[in-house]
């Protein structure tokens, strides 16, 4: 009798970690065995979506940093969970920490009408950032204006787990990381967007693991645009030369 105790005691802990760790416990395995992760190619399409529903809602409650103390919505990401592409920001702004939803301010407009001018629609795609909560440089006035910074090393460390995750999850084929932020993040080289911009990297992650190859390639950010309307061009190039690897005939028309 003690000893069943003792490892229903031991189970209850291990599961209560795995829950911690916002791992996914395969429902088919046995009780002792579980995955870390669950393949988006050998997972059916529901549990795919039940894989990024789980992070969603571990992402609106997760306090793992100082973010998630001050955010007023904690903003997971969104779209087709079967994109070929995906487009990765740093953090959500005032717009999106009231919204929950990514890239829904003047950024976001911008955003949209760059995908609509490659010939997708928001739903075909997935969009997320690295953080999911809003970094501000006053976090005692959310409601003050101008009060957006970029996510901090520590931050975006704390919060890799969740987007690596959601890479794993949709599995696409291409990612564009919008800025210096996400593209020195997500290509893992310290040099300037400058330097990382115009060319594909194959993507490498640390807390989750990939199925197949996925390409990624940075470009500007679309709030970097908006203050800087002259590096649209360079951004077009980026996007066009993206086009052409999917294998997608550009649209002629610069955004
Ligand atoms: N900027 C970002 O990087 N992400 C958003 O969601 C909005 C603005």
């Amino acid at each position: 009798m003690r000893k069943a105790l003792k490892t229903l005691a031991g189970d209850l802990r291990k599961h209560l970690r795995s829950q911690d760790e916002g791992e996914i416990i395969l429902k088919a395995a046995p009780c002792k065995k579980r995955a870390a992760f669950k393949t988006p190619e050998t997972a059916p399409a529901a549990d795919k979506a039940a894989v990024l529903e789980g992070l969603a809602a571990q992402i609106k409650t997760c306090k793992r940093c100082a973010l998630g103390q001050t955010r007023l919505n904690a903003v997971p990401g969104e779209g087709n969970i079967n994109a070929r592409l995906m487009f990765i920001g740093e953090g959500p702004g005032y717009e999106e920490d009231r919204q929950g939803r990514p890239f829904v301010g003047k950024a976001g407009q911008l955003l949209d009408k760059m995908i609509v001018a490659m010939g997708f629609t928001r739903q075909e795609v997935f969009i997320a950032n690295m953080v999911k909560c809003h970094p501000m440089i006053d976090p005692q006035n959310p409601d003050k204006r101008g009060n957006d910074r970029a996510p901090d090393g520590e931050e975006i460390a704390v919060c890799r787990r969740y987007i690596e995750r959601q890479i794993a999850a949709v599995s696409p084929d291409y990612i564009v990381a919008l800025g210096g932020v996400a593209g020195k993040s997500l290509i893992m080289d310290a040099k300037s967007l400058s330097a990382i911009r115009g060319k594909f990297y194959d993507l490498q992650l640390t807390e989750a693991a990939l199925t197949k190859p996925v390409k990624i390639l940075a470009t500007f950010h679309p709030a970097a645009l908006l203050r800087n309307p002259g590096w649209k061009k360079d951004a077009w190039a980026d996007l066009k030369m993206l086009l052409a690897a999917m294998g997608r005939t550009p649209p002629s028309k610069e955004v």
